[in-house]
This record gives structure tokens, sequence and C-alpha cells, in this order.
């Protein structure tokens, strides 16, 4: 059949598409900034229909009304990566968590994660019938792979990527043509602090290497200081509007990769309308999804790769807390160790852990003796190649456990130094000498 005649035969109303949702069902949700909107404001607003529903979604950027507390007991949530709207339901049990490096999701659903329905944003169907995923790729295509049921809201507004981005009209099964904004994420001007520690990261970061740069404010810090190096590439689980600055000035040319030369690669993008103009149609930018970009196999393969990724604490021996704080889980893995481990693997590749000496407004050190009580360990203390903190950098890897102590004691807080100090020498029962 010509795929507009089919096109025409598949466009569908939300309240209609969701009928093919059935109490008991597993509905797999799009990711980041890429999260339909329609579709989970249909199955809200109806929720009384349903029961027992597993919705299984990552970091939904802006509103999500399935989340709203009238929904819980229609929709069970699980979640892999929290952001600020699925925090609190897990923390009052309205939401489960389940820890999983990213580039496993994708192998996962169909199984761990069974998917019944999947609802996916993309853009309307080019000439020959393609939509593209836009500004997500990620677990896209396995999703829609193992669906009963397939629905898509095409949006206007959605950019056009390219690679390995495409579905076809026949694999949908419900198109919902839609129009609206993508949720936005602004980055905040650095401060100081993120400065400084941006400015040590980038004395770390040679000419030629390929940067995975992780999510949070000190990825950005350390963008805006790479004004001066030459040949940079990406290859990166996301990125958002400092990358795009450093492609437009050419210190991001991806010449020296030695894979996707030329090119920026990523699996999600997430930023500013800016942009997602600015990727909209660039062929200079491929996205795959997460199995490819997060393989520490495939990630080793770029010469000097270079991971920044950030956390919430790290104890004296270098373990390091990324995703909780205590027995809160305040994120999720993402794709952190997926990139550590693939850098240390690389051919003069480093791993970077960036972070402010402290946090709650000073209050309280990030670099403690022992990590909070229920804290998960994110990155292990055998994977830390480079600790950064505003005040320095730790270079843990190879080192005993008392000079790695010694490290982070003088890359601390200093109001913070003298109780780490106590600690150092209860262990060691020795002096700390600077
Ligand atoms: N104890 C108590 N509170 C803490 C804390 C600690 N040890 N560390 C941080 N906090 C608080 C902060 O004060 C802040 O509170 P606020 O929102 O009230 O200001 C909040 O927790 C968030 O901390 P912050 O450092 O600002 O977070 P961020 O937005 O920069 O994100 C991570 C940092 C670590 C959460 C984020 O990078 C992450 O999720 N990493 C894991 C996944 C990953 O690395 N993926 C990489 C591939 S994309």
């Amino acid at each position: 059949m010509n795929w507009k005649a089919e096109y025409k035969r598949k466009v569908s109303r939300a309240e209609q598409a969701i009928k093919d949702i059935h109490d008991g069902d597993c509905v797999v949700l799009g990711h980041a900034a890429a999260v339909p909107k329609v579709v989970p404001q249909a199955m809200a607003n109806h929720c009384e229909d349903y029961n027992d529903v597993l919705i299984f979604h990552m970091t939904t950027l802006g509103d999500n009304p399935l989340l709203h507390p009238r929904c819980f007991g229609h929709f069970r949530h699980v979640s892999n990566f929290l952001s600020g709207n699925s925090r609190d339901a897990v923390s009052h049990l309205n939401a489960d968590f389940f820890p999983a490096y990213f580039h496993d999701v994708p192998e996962m659903i169909g199984d761990e994660i069974p998917c019944d329905v999947a609802v996916f944003q993309a853009t309307p169907p080019n000439e020959e019938g393609y939509c593209s995923l836009g500004v997500s790729c990620d677990y896209a295509l396995a999703a829609i792979r193992r669906a009963r049921s397939v629905i898509i809201e095409t949006n206007e507004f959605m950019p056009f990527t390219y690679s390995n981005t495409m579905i076809h009209v026949s694999q949908i099964d419900h198109i919902i043509p839609c129009a609206y904004h993508l949720p936005e994420l602004h980055s905040e001007t650095p401060t100081e602090v993120e400065q400084a520690i941006g400015r040590n990261c980038a004395s770390l970061i040679a000419d030629g290497s390929t940067l995975q740069l992780g999510i949070g404010a000190i990825p950005n810090a350390v963008l805006s200081e790479l004004g001066d190096k030459n040949d940079l590439g990406i290859h990166s689980e996301m990125f958002s509007d400092g990358v795009a600055a450093l492609m437009r000035k050419g210190i991001v040319n991806g010449s020296r990769k030695t894979l996707h030369k030329g090119k920026v690669v990523a699996t999600f993008i997430m930023g500013s309308r800016e942009l997602y103009d600015f990727v909209d149609g660039n062929e200079n930018i491929e996205l795959y999804p997460v199995d490819y970009t997060n393989d520490p196999v495939i990630i080793a393969r770029q010469y000097r790769m270079t991971s920044i990724n950030s956390c919430l604490e790290v104890d004296l021996m270098g373990q390091v807390a990324s995703e909780t704080i205590g027995m809160r889980q305040y994120s999720g893995i993402g794709g952190q160790i997926d990139f550590v481990r693939g850098a240390s693997m690389a051919r003069e590749g480093i791993s970077i852990i960036a972070m402010p000496s402290t946090a709650a407004g000073g209050t309280i050190s990030r670099i403690k003796p022992f990590l909070t009580p229920g804290s998960a360990v994110s990155t292990t203390r055998n994977d830390v190649k480079y600790l950064v903190t505003e005040y320095g950098i730790a270079r843990l890897k190879g080192r005993t456990l008392q000079h790695r102590a010694e490290d982070l004691i003088r890359i601390a807080h200093p109001s913070f130094r003298p109780m780490l100090i106590e600690e150092y020498e209860r262990r060691f029962a020795t002096h700390y000498t600077l």
C-alpha cells in the first residue's frame, strides 16, 4: 500500500489510540525532551478506565500528567532515571526505581520491561514515509519493535535528526498529528565554583580529545572553559547548548575522531529551543540507540576518549555516589559507568568525576569519611581516575587508600578539612601533613 494512504488510515485521536491499552499492560513512554504529551494527557484524563497499567519511563522533561496523584492506583510507574517530577513519587512509594545501566535498557525491553504499547514522539513523515525520532533515540526503536501497539505523536516542532532514528509509517498503529513546542532545559550561567571546576577539568583535556559530558551544571561549566582547545569531538549519551556553541566556533569539529569522524554522536539531546533549531536537519549530528552510543566497547574505540560526569558525594576511599543521597534515590546511573569504563579502555582515554566540594549552600561536605548510610555506590573506587572539585584534581587511579584520602582532603572545602583529617588520622594512625 502507498504510505500516504496508510498514513491517512492510521491518523487517529489520542482518545481513540489509548483504547489499545488494556488492564495489566506495560506502556513504554518516550524520553527526556521527546516525551509525548497528548497521549499521556488523554491517559491521565481517563485514568479511572485503567487498572494496574505499568508505565516505564526515564527522565520526562516538563509536566508528567501520569504522575499526578489522581492517577496513582490506576498506573504503576517504574523508572531507572528520576527527575524533578518523579523523585517525590518514588520517595512516597507511588512509583518504583530499578537500577540499570542505560546501555542495557533496549535489551531489557520485551523482557524485564515488558512492552505492550509504545508511546513516542517523532517528526511528521518525509517524502518516503519515514518519521525521525528527533531529539531522543535511546530505547525508542527497541520499544517500537517489541510493542503490540505503536502510538506516535507526529509533532511539527520535533527537529529532524539523522542516522539510526527513522521509523516508517508502516511500523506505526496510531498516528496522532500535533504541534507543540518541546520542553526546554536552560543552562544557568556557571557560578564561580562551577567555573573553577570547569577550568580544572579543562586542564586535563588534550587537543583532539573526544568528549562525553554528563548531566547537570558541571558539564556546561566545563564546556565554557574549552575556548582555547582544538579539534575536539563528541561521543556522548546526551548533549546540550554548550556543545552547539563549540560546534559553531569550530572547536568541536570531530576531525580527530577515530569513529564517526566529523560527526557529533549522541543518543539524546536536551536544551533550549535554539538548540533544537540548530540540530534540525543538521547532518553533522548523528543519533543512535543507547545500546550503541553507550556500549563501553564502542566508546573505547575513540582515541583520547574523555568522560566528564558529576556526582553527589564521594568517600575517602574514592567510592562515588552519583544517584542517591542516603536512602533517597535522586537520579540514576544513566551512562556514567558506561563512559567511565569505555574511556578507561580507550587509547589515551581518561575519565573525570567532577563536583563542587560542598552541597546545600555550603553546609555539607561532599567529600565524606563514609558515604551517607543507604547510598548506592555508582562508580566504584576501582573505576575512578580523576576526582575534581573547585580546589583541584585528585588522581585516584593507582593510588593507595592512604594517598587517596590525602589527595581527597586536599581538594575538600577548607571548612571541612579538619573533620576529614580527624578521620584520616584515626584510620591511618598517623599525622596528616599537607
Ligand atoms: N548531601 C545532601 N544534599 C546534596 C548532596 C549531598 N551529598 N549533594 C547534592 N545535594 C543537593 C544539592 O544541594 C542540590 O540541592 P538543591 O536542588 O536544593 O540545590 C541537589 O542535591 C542536586 O545537586 P546538584 O549537584 O546541583 O545536582 P546536578 O543537577 O548538578 O546533578 C547529579 C548532579 C550527580 C545528580 C547528576 O549529574 C547525575 O544524575 N549523575 C548520574 C548520572 C550520570 O552521570 N549520567 C551521565 C551520562 S548523561
